[in-house]
């Protein structure tokens, strides 16, 4: 649909390929809300925890009487979740028994590139002869080979190995397959990854069954309850694109952890919640209806890189692709047998509404959290001693396509070779719409549009987001791991149509 700029900020729909499910769709708030189970070390010893996961095909009960065949982590949507602890290292197997080749990213992980999931680095299907040949044709590609890649790539199997020297954040794992990201998150393949540290444990922050992570995705239902998605092969998207699949693919449904428009039952205390957008292409506006006498319902304690330095109060949270943003909700702020419902601003019909809280009408037992006035120490950014500064822009193709400073992306050539132990300042301009993330690093956002930062800019990020014809200067230190990692769009149609660029770290 069409959508209107005022004041530099998105006011009325959205732009993409917006599909209707032609499936039954349940009522909103019947489903209770799933929370991902969390997933068992397979060892774990003085150095490290290892995890398998095996990537199938699962069919899934999304809809009321129907089952949706998802590609999936371990059998569900979102993934398990992964739990680390700052500096322990976490080895991850996955075994690919899906009949495609799939790549895994930790988005937020300070991973060396042997395991960033560089997106020809192929975890090639266990039963596939198009896998093999599909390694085949990757093998003389730039950067695939060599010192900085020593894992076990053995067809159908392939272990990352994340040393989680970085600290506690909410991160989270989704496929990263060059071209086909965009349809492989859309089936299933994302789930969350948890990092905890000491300082964070020593808050007084809600914890255990008031700590959830929630995963917000739009998605769209064929009337058999498959997943909507445009034809999966590259060549007939290209051939068949329009604009509007260029843009991003929309669906009509909002899932929240893989359940439609869901309910949770809170007690009158403080919760937890690690908002993730994991959509495609969706941009959100959240907001808590009815508000709580006061206002500031959503008080930020955190972002993709953790703690803020100092909490933040929010009466409406903008969430773009990949970005993260952990609040806290005092549902004591709300009488007891208040339905409150967590609404998107910026959506219409289905996705008007992403799910409910129902405060309980029962007495709680008092609440022992609190939100302290500091959280944490976030050093100063210090654009001031910038090894150099690099302007990004992310722009249309003319034809159809993205590009960063005039390229579509391509594996092997970098736009960009940074040294290690330097700080840069990076400038992303765009004349669209653009959550740009990077990979390696956090960072943090020090103007937009020549002044402050905005709202939703504090603490450590690694994705930001672009509106149109905005600009934002972001300061980040290079501190290891020599390689190539990537700088895109997490618009994932954006991504899989080119918007995206190796760095190259030495
Ligand atoms: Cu969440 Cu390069 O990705
Ligand atoms: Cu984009």
């Amino acid at each position: 649909g069409g959508w209107a700029v005022a004041g530099g900020a998105l006011t009325s729909g959205q732009p993409g390929l917006l599909l209707r499910s032609r499936a039954p769709l349940p009522r909103p708030y019947e489903v209770p809300l799933p929370v991902p189970s969390r997933l068992a070390p397979v060892s774990t010893s003085g150095a490290a925890d290892v995890y398998e996961l095996t990537q199938r095909p699962a069919r899934l009960r999304i809809l009321p009487g129907l089952e949706t065949d998802a590609w999936t982590y371990d059998g569900t949507f979102p993934g398990p979740t992964i739990v680390s602890r700052s500096g322990r290292r976490t080895v991850v197997r996955h075994r690919n028994e899906l009949p495609r080749p799939t790549v895994v990213h930790l988005h937020g992980g300070h991973t060396p590139y042997g395991s960033d999931g560089y997106p020809t680095a192929l975890l090639l299907p266990r039963n596939s002869t198009a896998g093999t040949a599909g390694a085949a044709g990757m093998a003389g590609m730039p950067g695939m080979s060599g010192a900085g890649d020593a894992q076990d790539t053995a067809a159908g199997q392939r272990t990352y190995t994340y040393p989680m020297e970085q600290r506690a954040a909410t991160l989270w794992y989704h496929d990263h397959r060059m071209g086909f990201t965009g349809p492989n998150v859309w089936h299933g393949l994302a789930g969350f990854h948890l990092v905890h540290d000491d300082e964070e444990e020593a808050l007084p922050l809600p914890a255990g069954e008031r700590d959830i992570p929630l995963l917000i995705a739009d998605r769209s239902f064929a009337a058999d309850g498959s997943f909507q998605y445009p034809a999966l092969d590259a060549g007939q998207r290209t051939a068949g694109v329009t604009d509007r699949y260029m843009d991003g693919v929309l669906g009509d449904v909002v899932l929240v952890n893989g359940a439609p428009w869901p309910v949770l039952e809170t007690q009158r205390l403080r919760y937890r919640l690690r908002l993730l957008n994991g959509s495609n292409a969706r941009r959100y506006r959240l907001a808590l209806d009815p508000a709580p006498p006061g206002g500031g319902a959503l008080v930020q304690i955190g972002g993709d890189g953790g703690l803020l330095e100092r909490p933040l109060a929010h009466d409406t949270l903008d969430i773009a692709p990949a970005e993260r943003f952990d609040v806290v909700v005092d549902f004591a702020r709300y009488r007891p047998g208040t339905r409150v419902r967590l609404v998107n601003r910026l959506g219409s019909g289905g996705t008007a509404t992403v799910m409910r809280f129902d405060v309980s009408g029962a007495r709680p037992p008092a609440d022992d959290s609190r939100v302290p006035d500091r959280l944490s120490t976030i050093p100063a950014p210090r654009a001031d001693r910038a090894a150099a500064t690099r302007t990004f822009r992310f722009q249309r193709r003319a034809g159809s396509g993205w590009t960063i400073n005039g390229r579509p992306y391509e594996p092997g050539r970098p736009l960009a070779t940074v040294r290690l132990g330097t700080t840069e300042v990076w400038r992303f301009v765009t004349d669209f719409h653009h959550p740009v993330h990077l990979h390696l690093n956090h960072f943090q956002v020090t103007a937009r549009n020549g002044r402050s930062p905005g709202p939703y800019d504090a603490g450590w990020k690694d994705t930001v987001d672009l509106r149109p014809a905005e600009s934002v200067e972001i300061v980040t230190r290079f501190t290891d791991y020599p390689g190539r990692f990537l700088l895109h769009c997490h618009n994932l149609e954006h991504e899989d149509m080119g918007m995206m660029a190796d760095f190259v770290t030495e």
